[in-house]
């Protein structure tokens, strides 16, 4: 059996897959990049390589003796983030890694997607099948990167699974930390109704979910949408974050409309002062798009079963935001 490779390691998804794959005694290689934080997966005992997946030929160089692969790197929407980088790192990173499974005949490969490919739910909660509608260069790079990986699958030979996770939460995460933080100071504002659906996964269950992708006999060639036993509406979920946070669950709230159009103009200018937004469109459409996906494949085919409440796994989250004095 050869070695695991990870790309995107030194990501929270990464670590945590990572962390799991070393307990279950695999031996795991990270592709990582020069300016990678690579404390946590030295003290696993992964074997940190640097190479650049945006590199073909140091992608081909470095494949001896992989068996497996949990493509898991990608470029997120930052502030400098451009639709090259986006392009270059999802989709033609991927393409190298693809192309490196199968000049190598692997054994799996299990590629990293996300439901922002099916953009809003007109209709929730979404199946696997539902349209595929990104809302934005990140998402439309993610479904290029995902057909591009389905396509190895079916025609090129590669055996492999495509997993798109909903939103990933939990102790080590820290893009949720602006809402666990607003919402213990008191200055949380819902923007709207609040009654869109929002969907989330707690990271022990994911993993799981990744694992099954990567060892199932009903897995190969599928896609999975992975994701927690529930949905619930945004207010709810503010709410939950408030009873673990031990706080009233916030009641300020303002219309919707008025707030996108000021993130449009908001936007506008930022761009052309060079600065950073405070809002921006996609920020505010967080408050107005249904997100609720079906995780019943998953649940028939792998036998993928979330352990972990949301109650359970927001309090999990919150103590880790104590313990290291985020909030
Ligand atoms: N977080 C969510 O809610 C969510 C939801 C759906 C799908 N996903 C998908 O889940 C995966 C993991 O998400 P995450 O939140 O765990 O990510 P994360 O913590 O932001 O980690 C991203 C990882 O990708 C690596 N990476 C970024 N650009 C790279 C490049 N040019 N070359 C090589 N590596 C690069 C980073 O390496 P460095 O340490 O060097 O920066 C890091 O290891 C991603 O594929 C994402 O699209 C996430």
């Amino acid at each position: 059996m050869g070695k695991i490779l990870v790309t995107g390691a030194t990501g929270f998804t990464g670590t945590a897959l990572c962390r799991r794959l070393i307990n279950d005694g695999h031996e795991v290689v990270a592709f990582i990049r020069p300016t990678s934080k690579t404390g946590a997966l030295t003290e696993l005992g992964v074997i940190c390589k640097t190479v650049d997946i945006c590199d073909a030929e140091a992608v081909l160089d470095n494949f001896t003796d992989i068996s497996k692969v949990y493509h898991i790197a990608a470029a997120y929407r930052t502030e400098h983030s451009t639709t090259e980088t986006f392009i270059k790192v999802n989709v033609e990173a991927t393409r190298n890694l693809l192309e490196a499974a199968k000049q190598n005949s692997i054994e799996r490969f299990i590629h990293c997607s996300t439901v922002g490919v099916q953009g809003e739910i007109d209709d929730p909660p979404a199946d696997e099948e539902y349209r595929m509608k990104p809302g934005d260069h990140y998402q439309e790079s993610k479904k290029d990167g995902e057909l591009l990986a389905r396509k190895y699958f079916a025609e090129e030979g590669v055996t492999g699974t495509v997993f798109r996770p909903v939103g990933i939460y939990g102790p080590g995460d820290t893009r949720f930390l602006k809402l666990f933080r607003s919402i213990a100071r008191g200055v949380f504002v819902m923007i709207g109704s609040g009654s869109v659906l929002y969907h989330m996964t707690y990271i022990d269950d994911l993993v799981e979910g990744i694992v099954l992708c990567g060892t199932h006999p009903n897995a190969p060639g599928e896609v999975f949408t992975l994701g927690g036993e529930n949905y619930t509406t945004l207010k709810e979920l503010v709410g939950e974050v408030a009873r673990v946070l031990g706080k009233q669950p916030p009641i300020l709230r303002i219309p919707y409309l008025p707030v996108f159009w000021a993130s449009i103009i908001c936007d506008k200018v930022c761009k052309l002062a060079h600065i950073s937004p405070p809002i921006y469109p996609r920020r505010v459409e967080f408050f107005s798009l249904d997100r609720a996906f079906s995780i019943e494949k998953a649940r028939r085919l792998l036998g993928y079963a979330p352990k972990v409440s949301l109650h359970e796994g927001l309090s999990r989250t919150a103590d880790w935001y104590r313990e290291n004095n985020l909030i």
